[in-house]
């Protein structure tokens, strides 16, 4: 073996080495990994997807009856209008945009989040 092939194999195998720190060095994160399989975000409706939620979250306090800042959240299309004109998404998001929501609860999780912005993107599927 020559100098050369010596050489080549030397900064292959430092090459290698750099690469498994590296990427030993990655920090998995269980939603990225998951997520997907786990949060189907696909073909959601509102009937099926996103009714539910709302109605457990939030219809208690934004309905007819007792609409909290004037936001009605009872069905498909106050729950659309509140969206297009609203900061629903900020207040769940609980990104500083809006009062955080649901008030006195529990943050949505992340797969209830993805699946508002799946249905939200796909074009708000009665
Ligand atoms: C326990 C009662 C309660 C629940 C549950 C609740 N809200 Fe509210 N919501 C309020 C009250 C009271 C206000 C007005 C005061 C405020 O902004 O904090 C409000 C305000 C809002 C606003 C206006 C925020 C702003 O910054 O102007 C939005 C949007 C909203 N709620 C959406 C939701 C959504 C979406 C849910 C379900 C995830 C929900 N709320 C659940 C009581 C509630």
């Amino acid at each position: 073996m020559d100098v050369k092939m010596i050489k080549i194999r030397q900064i292959t195998i430092a090459s290698l080495f750099l690469l498994i720190t590296i990427s030993s060095c990655y920090y998995d994160k269980r939603d990225e990994l998951y997520g997907p399989n786990k949060c189907n975000t696909a073909g959601l409706t509102y009937t099926k997807d996103i009714s539910g939620l709302v109605n457990q979250s939030c219809a208690g306090c934004h309905n007819a009856a007792n609409p909290s800042a004037g936001i009605q959240l009872h069905d498909y299309v106050s729950v659309v209008d509140c969206i297009k004109n609203g900061k629903f998404v900020g207040s769940v998001k609980q990104d500083g945009t809006a009062s955080n929501m649901p008030k006195g609860g529990s943050k949505w999780g992340n797969c209830e989040l993805s699946k508002l912005d799946a249905w939200i993107q796909g074009g708000y599927v009665q």
